[in-house]
């Protein structure tokens, strides 16, 4: 019988292979543009989890290749028989009606696709303009082969493995590339992850807040329970929750500032029961208070607030400043204090190095928190 750890890494596996909607990275670069409209000109963009076969990536930089003034475009694929979620595998017609398709590499290799100028003599550079080959080896990110196309490119996006999100966000660093990927919401409070985000290395994107999205699935891909979709052409497509772009490309929303009322304002007018009425609740083990809600944070508030991981969504680096993580080990790094023994009685969950609050005498946990205050 498969163990849990065989089951997560099964499920793990099987969520590597979600594809991303045309309209969700139209919706993402475009606010990009809005920002800075040359923010691609010049430059090539390297997609390294992209097979135009399946990737609407590769179909978005193509067909806007020339309205982004991309220099150039690569995108590579990973080797079918290297992924972790096997697929049944068919080579496409556009692979097998080349010259020099090849039986065994076209499972044991990656791809790739290349685009700088026109080819087919339309006077347009598009997707018909790609150029293939079979890469070396399987098309690994971590590879030297994918590591020195990264290292020639300006600009990396993807919805990278879902598995290797942590070592995605290594390797993007360590190019100190422009980039922007999906990952989830929670991958904040990775120790790979909070750190950069902390020091505004990294931030949230525009077009993703909450909510679910849309993802297409490979056609063996179980449809459990509910959220799964099949369109008229037998495609599958599932939801999935608690997705966000991560970026460190610059965009007008985090330079927006969020509209806030004052405390005595919200304990008047707030529309959140916990907060219209009361007093902030002061947490016990770190000089700081609770705000369940963004909207609840109070502008004229200058010491330290425990607020939900959301917050990033809203997160302007000129109004607001990290102060860090929260959690175990970070916790105690930040200084907050160990609870007192007695009270692990009332709530087992109380963990040294995480925030808590008294209720009635007795310790209450809030959901994640991010320590911030407001900027000097
Ligand atoms: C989440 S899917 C997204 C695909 C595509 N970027 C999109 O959004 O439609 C991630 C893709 O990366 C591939 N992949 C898995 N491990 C990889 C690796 N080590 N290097 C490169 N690609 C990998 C998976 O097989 C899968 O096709």
């Amino acid at each position: 019988m498969p163990n849990n750890n065989s089951l997560g890494a099964a499920r793990e596996a099987k969520n590597d292979e979600f594809y991303t909607q045309y309209a969700d990275i139209q919706k993402e670069i475009n606010a990009y543009l809005d920002f800075n409209p040359d923010v691609f000109r010049g430059k090539t963009v390297l997609l390294p989890c992209d097979d135009p076969e399946w990737s609407n990536f590769t179909k978005f930089f193509a067909q806007n290749f020339q309205l982004l003034g991309l220099k150039k475009l690569i995108s590579t694929s990973y080797a079918p028989e290297s992924k972790k979620y096997k697929v049944a595998y068919e080579p496409t017609l556009f692979e097998t009606q080349q010259p020099y398709y090849d039986v065994d590499k076209s499972k044991t290799h990656g791809k790739i696709f290349v685009l700088t100028q026109d080819l087919t003599g339309d006077n347009r550079i598009d997707i018909n303009d790609l150029e293939w080959q079979y890469l070396e080896g399987d098309g690994d990110f971590r590879s030297k082969e994918i590591q020195k196309l990264r290292d020639e490119a300006d600009i990396i996006v993807t919805n990278p493995p879902f598995s290797l999100f942590r070592e995605f966000i290594l390797w993007l660093f360590e190019s100190g590339k422009l980039f922007s990927i999906i990952g989830n919401v929670n991958a904040i409070s990775y120790k790979e992850v909070f750190p950069l985000i902390k020091d505004n290395k990294m931030w949230m994107g525009v077009s993703i807040h909450s909510g679910d999205r849309e993802f297409g699935v490979p056609d063996s891909y179980p449809l459990e329970a509910s959220g799964w979709r099949i369109d008229e052409k037998g495609k599958r497509y599932i939801r999935v929750k608690g997705v966000r772009w991560f970026t460190n490309i610059d965009h007008g929303r985090r330079h927006e500032p969020m509209q806030l009322m004052t405390m005595s304002e919200n304990i008047k007018h707030s529309k959140h029961k916990e907060i219209r009425g009361h007093d902030y609740i002061r947490f016990e083990n770190y000089d700081a208070i609770e705000i369940p809600y963004t909207d609840a944070i109070p502008s004229d508030y200058e010491g330290a607030m425990g607020v939900p991981l959301t917050f990033l969504d809203k997160y302007c680096p000129e109004q607001f400043e990290i102060i860090g993580h929260p959690h175990g080990d970070y916790g105690l790094e930040l200084g907050l204090r160990p609870f007192p023994r007695e009270l692990k009685a009332h709530n087992k969950g109380l963990r040294d190095g995480d925030l808590y609050y008294l209720k009635d005498g007795k310790p209450e946990l809030p959901y994640r928190r991010i320590l911030i205050r407001k900027k000097k």
